[in-house]
């Protein structure tokens, strides 16, 4: 699946986000090395910290039905410019995605594409 796919696909999930508080409506899908993909949006919660960011979502549905290995996230809301990964977002993708990339959308800017090593240089590891 090639990035502009993956962005179309994002853009789809982003419209099952429950953004009530924020109006800020995201969408991510996970591209697995094995082809597999997982969508996922933002979810959030009258407690605000109780809130999930998409890409969280999508990690979270690919691992808990047995996937481990992610080569690429794509990225995209429904306002604003490119949205890059919040800093828990990129933590959790570290730990299942060694060189993988996060593809991003704007109307402005078309896509990008940035390693997660360059977004998270020095994360957390035991
Ligand atoms: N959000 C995401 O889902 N992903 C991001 O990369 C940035 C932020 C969500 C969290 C919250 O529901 C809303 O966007 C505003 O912060």
């Amino acid at each position: 699946m090639d990035n502009a796919q993956l962005i179309k696909l994002a853009q789809k999930a982003a419209k099952n986000a429950y953004a009530p508080y924020s109006d800020f409506k995201v969408g991510a899908v996970l591209l697995c090395r094995n082809g597999s993909v997982y969508t996922g949006c933002n979810v959030e919660n009258s407690s605000y910290g109780a809130s999930n960011c998409a890409e969280r979502t999508a990690v979270f549905k690919a691992v808990s039905e047995g996937e481990r290995d992610f080569v690429k996230i794509a990225i995209v809301s429904e306002k604003g410019g490119l949205t890059f990964p919040c800093g828990i977002c990129r933590q959790v993708l570290s730990e299942f995605m060694q060189n993988g990339s996060i593809v991003l959308y704007s109307e402005k800017e078309g896509i990008k594409e940035f390693e997660l090593k360059e977004l998270l240089p020095h994360g957390f590891k035991l």
